[in-house]
């Protein structure tokens, strides 16, 4: 309750109703990962609003979980780009190595992978975040695996299964700084200077 005090703390107390993603986002990561409808009437009852108001919140935005998900939950985002380089068969990869189907949670509480939209990280397509709920809130992590292969993201399965941290971002070392794979191919010199009038000769 001192974390929900904080969050309210940021709002004008006959605006605290703007609060409701924020506590949702802070039940969630309590919750192990996802909203039971308990969590969402308690926090109707903070705001002082109505149930339905929250449940309109939590059922819109695909960020809040209605149903249970692994310790670490697997978010492939499926949109354009990522489909293009392969998210496919990264959620494929996935699926199979853990057994799963798409939102389900494997036998031992420990994954599960949904779908995503795009999470603005396209430049280094395909990509997955990871959300872990391991360390409850105050641990809660949610980062970026980019420029993955199937090969790729089932490491990162198995490191996160042994208690390791996996290197966040980009999983292709010769991409520099979302450069081309393999190196520029173009632009390899250092551009000419712009021109410029000899000012002391004038
Ligand atoms: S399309 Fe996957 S991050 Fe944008």
């Amino acid at each position: 309750m001192s974390q929900v005090k904080e969050i309210l703390s940021h709002y004008p107390s006959n605006y605290k109703q703007s609060a409701v993603i924020a506590l949702l986002d802070l039940a969630q990561q309590q919750h192990g990962g996802w909203l039971p409808v308990a969590a969402m009437n308690k926090i109707a009852q903070i705001l002082g609003v109505p149930n339905i108001r929250v449940y309109e919140v939590a059922t819109f935005y695909s960020m809040f979980n209605r149903q249970k998900v692994g310790k670490y939950h697997l978010l492939v985002c499926g949109t354009t780009p990522c489909m293009l380089r392969g998210a496919r068969d990264i959620e494929k990869a996935l699926l199979e190595h853990l057994k799963v189907k798409r939102n389900e949670v494997t036998k031992d509480g420990l994954f599960s992978v949904g779908e995503m939209e795009c999470m603005g990280c396209c430049v280094n397509a395909p990509m997955i975040a990871v959300a872990d709920y391991t360390k409850g809130a105050e641990g809660f992590t949610y980062n970026y695996y980019e420029d993955l292969t199937p090969k790729r993201v089932v490491e990162i399965v198995e490191m996160l299964r042994r208690g390791e941290t996996p290197p966040v971002g980009p999983q292709d070392p010769s991409r520099i700084r979302s450069g081309p794979s393999g190196g520029n191919t173009t632009l390899l010199s250092d551009p000419k200077p712009p021109p410029f009038r000899d000012l002391a000769s004038c």
